[in-house]
C-alpha cells in the first residue's frame, strides 16, 4: 500500500516536471543558439528557437510563482555552508536567466533589422514588444552575453549534480528525477 506522508526530502511532481521541461528546452535553445550558423539553412532553425525561447519565458514565469510558494525539500544537514551558498546563488541565477536571456532575446527581434515575422511556431503570430531601435540593439547585447553566462552556469550546474551523484553518492540528482525512487519513507 502506498504511503500517505507527504516525503520532504525529495522536489514535488510539480517541481520536476517544471524543472525538467524548461531544462530541455533551454538546452535546446542553447545548442541552437550557439551553433545556428553551422546549421544548414533550410532547417530554419532560428523560428523554432525564438518560439521555443517566448515558451521558456512563460513556463518560467509560471515557475518562479510556483517556487515562491513552495518550499523546496532541506538539503542534507551535513551540507557545508559554502555548498549551500553556492546552490543557493546558482539557482536563483538560473530562475533569473530563464527570464531575463529571453526577454533580452524578444527586445532584440522587435526593432531589429531586417524585420523578421515573429510567431508560435507557425500557429499564430506573437506581437513585437514596443522597443527603440537602441533597445533592440541593447537587447541582442546583452541576449550574447548572458546566452554565454548561461551556457557556462548550466555546464557548472550539471557538474555539480554528477558531483553529488557520482562522487558524493547522495540523493541529490535522484530527488530531482522522475523515476528513480528514493527508499520509502
Ligand atoms: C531561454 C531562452 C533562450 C536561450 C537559452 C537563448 C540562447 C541563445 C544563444 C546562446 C544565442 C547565441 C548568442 C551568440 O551569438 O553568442 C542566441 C542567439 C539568438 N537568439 Fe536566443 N535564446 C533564448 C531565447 C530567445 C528568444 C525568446 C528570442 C526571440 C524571440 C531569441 C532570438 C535569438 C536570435 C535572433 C539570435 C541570433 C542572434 C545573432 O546571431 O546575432 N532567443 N540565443
Ligand atoms: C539546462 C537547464 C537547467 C536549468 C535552467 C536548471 C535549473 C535549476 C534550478 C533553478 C534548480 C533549483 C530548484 C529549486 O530548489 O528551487 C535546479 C535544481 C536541480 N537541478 Fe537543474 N537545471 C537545468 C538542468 C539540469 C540538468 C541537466 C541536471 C542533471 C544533470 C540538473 C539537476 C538538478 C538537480 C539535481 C537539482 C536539485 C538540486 C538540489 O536538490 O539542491 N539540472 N535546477
Amino acid at each position: 500500500m502506498r504511503s500517505a506522508v507527504v516525503r520532504t526530502d525529495r522536489y514535488s511532481r510539480g517541481a520536476i516536471a517544471f524543472h525538467w521541461i524548461i531544462a530541455l528546452a533551454v538546452l535546446f535553445n542553447l545548442g541552437v543558439g550557439l551553433f545556428h550558423d553551422s546549421l544548414p539553412s533550410a532547417w530554419r532553425v532560428m523560428p523554432l528557437h525564438k518560439a521555443m525561447g517566448i515558451t521558456i519565458l512563460v513556463l518560467s514565469l509560471a515557475r518562479l510563482a510556483w517556487r515562491l510558494t513552495h518550499t523546496p525539500p532541506p538539503l542534507p544537514v551535513a551540507t557545508p555552508h559554502w555548498v549551500r551558498a553556492a546552490a543557493k546563488t546558482s539557482h536563483w541565477a538560473l530562475y533569473a536567466l530563464t527570464i531575463i536571456l529571453p526577454i533580452t532575446g524578444w527586445m532584440m527581434v522587435s526593432n531589429g533589422t531586417p524585420p523578421r515575422p515573429l510567431d508560435w511556431f507557425g500557429l499564430f503570430p506573437i506581437p513585437f514588444l514596443p522597443v527603440s531601435r537602441a533597445a533592440s540593439g541593447f537587447g541582442h547585447d546583452a541576449h550574447e552575453i548572458l546566452g554565454l553566462a548561461m551556457a557556462g552556469l548550466v555546464v557548472l550546474h550539471i557538474l555539480a549534480a554528477l558531483r553529488h551523484h557520482l562522487l558524493l553518492r547522495d540523493s541529490t540528482l535522484v530527488r530531482m528525477l522522475p523515476i528513480l525512487r528514493l527508499p520509502s519513507a
